[in-house]
Parts: structure tokens; sequence; C-alpha cells
């Protein structure tokens, strides 16, 4: 079966790349020529583990190609993954711009049946919307079928989750469409991953559920650590996670408290769904309050920071990680971005470092006041306070007397709870985590 992907970002590209593995004949398209360019030169414009490797295999066995020319891509297979940006416009809700040029493309392009799969994250309603544009058709043209298809892969671990996907959902009113769906899907139901068919409003509300539902679970944990850190070193927040996620009603995952979530998903899927849900006149407290509360939680850091300190101008601040999480080189939304802002508007000099997101996190904070360091120790010297902001294992095994002999200040912030807080305090540096002590 031929397919067309329709936009080349990290889900498209992750979805093209993996179907393509699959077996099927997959064509990724983007309107951006450079991009595609640099993709047919092999280059892979995200860091994602095994990405590269599947890429390469699928071009090598045909299975695989990049191109612009995407009406000719549609003309040739049945099935159109629409997989383009659906970033938060200024009232909080998806633009969704590109969604619309792509479909608006797909009808002017079609010469027969075509199934339309809207992978991009789009608000309640939208897969019936673009259907019913797409039936506005002179008689005689081409029909299609819509069908919501919401990704669930994580950033750092996409390829791992696209082969061992915990759910796959369908949102189709038509049982042609469902059928198709099923048979591109076929070897991921043939490992008993749970197939969900479902309406096309309900497959697009589980996207923003299940991504509430971890921004929930992560502002709770982040509130319970800080009433541990209030309770003093008698509290520590990794017994407690431990301890509820040992009941599964509960579950042990997403309980790492640390400065608040970010990315392009839960920040923006958390603050979409409470306007979607108020636009139905029916207010979602629970999730209104995660994003309040994420908001806030990196000024804990900050304040952190300052108690070591004393005060913030003119100290050198180390800061290790930027991406939003390890594995990736995405600053979208890092709070260790938000970190380093505050504190250079305070009067630090940064001095940074992450293994992946260098490049990316130099688009976004400028030159000004900050030193781009090429690895940890050289990050922290001369440093008056050390803050890990990202989780990446290079910085579980650091070697705490050897970041000690290269600081000039003994302040250690560990904003994602990474370290022994024992061995820190051996080595003479003051601890601070997040709902736990030294
Ligand atoms: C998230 C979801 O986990 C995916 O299922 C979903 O497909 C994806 O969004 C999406 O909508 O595309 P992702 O944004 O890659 O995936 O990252 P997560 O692993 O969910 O982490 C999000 C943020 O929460 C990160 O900043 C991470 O550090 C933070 N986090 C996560 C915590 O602070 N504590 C935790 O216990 C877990």
């Amino acid at each position: 079966m031929h397919v067309t992907v329709m936009g080349t970002g990290y889900v498209g590209l992750v979805t093209g790349a993996g179907l393509a593995d699959l077996g099927l004949t997959v064509s990724c398209t983007d309107v951006n020529d450079e991009k595609i360019r640099s993709l047919q030169d092999g280059q892979i414009p995200i860091y994602e583990p095994g990405l590269e490797e599947i890429i390469r295999r699928n071009r090598e066995r045909g299975r695989l190609a990049f191109s612009t020319r995407l009406p000719e891509a549609i003309r040739n297979c049945l099935v159109v993954f629409v997989a383009v940006g659906t970033e938060a416009g200024p009232d909080g809700l998806p633009d969704l711009r590109q969604v619309w040029a792509a479909v608006d493309m797909i009808a002017e392009s079609a010469d027969g049946y075509k199934i339309v799969v809207i992978k991009s994250t789009v608000p309640v309603g939208t897969a019936r919307r673009l259907a019913d544009r797409l039936r506005q058709r002179p008689p005689g043209a081409p029909q299609f079928d819509v069908v919501s298809n919401p990704e669930f892969l994580r950033e750092g671990s996409a390829v791992e989750d696209f082969f061992h996907p915990n759910r796959i959902v369908i949102g189709t009113l038509s049982d042609r469409a469902a059928a198709v769906m099923k048979d591109i899907y076929r070897p991921l139901y043939l490992i008993q991953t749970p197939f969900v068919f479902t309406t096309p409003e309900s497959a697009e509300l589980i996207k923003y559920a299940a991504n509430s539902y971890l921004a929930i679970k992560i502002s709770f944990i982040n509130e319970l650590a800080n009433l541990c850190d209030a309770i003093g070193p008698s509290a520590d927040v990794h017994v407690l996670a431990h301890a509820l996620g040992l009941d599964p009603r509960i579950g042990s995952k997403f309980l790492h408290p640390g400065p608040g979530f970010g990315g392009s998903c839960l920040p923006k899927d958390s603050r979409a769904l409470v306007r979607i849900a108020a636009a139905y006149g029916c207010p979602l407290r629970t999730v209104g309050a995660a994003v309040e509360v994420n908001e806030r939680q990196f000024e804990r850091v900050i304040e952190k920071l300052r108690q070591g300190l004393g005060s913030l101008p003119a100290k050198t601040v180390a800061v290790l990680g930027l991406a939003f999480k390890p594995n990736t080189d995405d600053v979208r939304e890092s709070r260790a971005v938000r970190i380093c802002e505050v504190l250079r508007r305070e009067g630090c000099l940064l001095q940074v470092f992450d293994p992946a997101a260098m490049a990316s996190a130099r688009r976004l904070l400028g030159e000004d006041g900050m030193g781009y360091c090429s690895e940890a120790y050289e990050a922290v010297k001369n440093a008056d306070a050390t803050v890990f902001c990202t989780e990446w294992n290079e910085f579980r095994n650091l070697d705490l007397q050897r970041l000690k002999q290269h600081m000039r200040g003994d302040v250690l912030v560990d904003a994602k709870n990474i370290l022994d807080p024992a061995a820190a305090k051996r080595w003479g540096f003051r601890y601070f985590g997040m709902g736990r002590s030294a």
C-alpha cells in the first residue's frame, strides 16, 4: 500500500519512517524545499534515537522517499497522513491554518477516493469539520473519508513508542476507512496492541485527555515535593512517590518531581483542553490547576539558588541540561530555558551545557550573558552554583569531587533529583533537591 505523509516535523518523520518499516511504501512530503533537500541528502533535522537508522534502512529498500511534489504523491496513494504543525495561536488554541491548507491541497490534487488521516493534535470537532469541507466538492469529484488517529509518541523514545504503542486510536465514521487503518497497522495488531475504534470526536478528546492527565500527575507530585520542602528534611518526596506508585490504581509513572513539565505537547495540550472545555461551558478545573501549578514550579529552582547564594546579581551559575527532557534537542517550553532567562535578568552570568540542545538553546537565548560550554566540567568552572535541569544519564555519573574542585562555590541545586544527596554532602556541597534534602 502507498501512503503519503504531509509534514516532516517530528510526528511526520517518525510516522513516515515507522510506516515504511512496517512494509508500506511511504512518500514524506513538505512544503519546505530546503528541509526535503537535506532529508534527501540523509540529514535528519531532529535528534531522535534510532530514527536515522530506520530512515536509512527504508530509503535503501526503496520504501521511503522525500518529496516536495505533493500533488503527485497524493495521486499515487490511498491514504494521506496529515502531520503538519499546529502550534498554539494567540488564543491558546492550536492554529489550524496548515491543517486546512493541507486538506485543501489533498482535495485539489486527488484523482480518486482518499482517506485523510489527521495525526496533528486538533480540537474536538475538527475532523468532522474537515470532512464537511471535503464533502462540499462539485458532483463527480473524488470521495474522501476522514480519520482522527492521534499519536502518543514521546520525544526521545518515539521510535520505540511507534513500534510498541500502548494503544492505537482510530476515530472515524467510515467502516471502509476503519478497515484500511486496521490493515495499515496490522503488524502492531498482530503483536496484540489494543485498538480503540471510535468517533472522531472521542479520538480527538482522548489525545488531549491523555496529555492533560499526565500533566495533572506531574503537577500533583510537584506540589507534594514543595510540601516536603516545607516540612523539612524528615519528609522525602521520593519515598512518598515510591509508596504511592505501589498502588496500581495510582501507578509509579509520571511521579517524578522537578521544575515543571515542558515540551511541545503537555503545556500546549493541557492549556488547549482548558480552552476547549470552557468553550463547551464545562470548565475543567483539575486541568486548569495543573497548568497554573506548572507555570510557577520553575520559580522554586530560582528560590533555592537565591537561598544558597544569598543574592543572585553577579553570581556565576552553571546550568546543566537545557532540553525539556533527556534524549532530545528540543527546547520548546523547556523549564531550563525559563530558568536561564530569569537568572540572566537577575544579573547572573550563565555557563551552560547540554549534550544535544546547544544549538537550539542558543537560537532562543542568544549570546548576552551566556557562556556555551562543550562539556559539563567546563560549564562548572569557577561557578558559584550548579543547577541540574535535565536528567541526562551522563549527568547522573558525574564525578562530584571533580565538579566541586572546578567550582568556586558549593551550591548544588538538583532540580531533577538525579544525584545522591548524601554523596553531594560528603563532597562538600550544600545540596538543594526538590522535596528532599541531604
Ligand atoms: C508527551 C506524552 O508523554 C506523549 O504520550 C505524547 O504523545 C506527546 O506528549 C505528544 O503529545 O506528542 P513528550 O512531550 O515527548 O510526550 O514528553 P513527556 O515524556 O511526556 O515529558 C513531558 C515533560 O514532563 C518533560 O518536561 C518531563 O521532564 C516532564 N516530566 C515527565 C516530569 O516533570 N515528571 C515526570 O514524572 C514525567
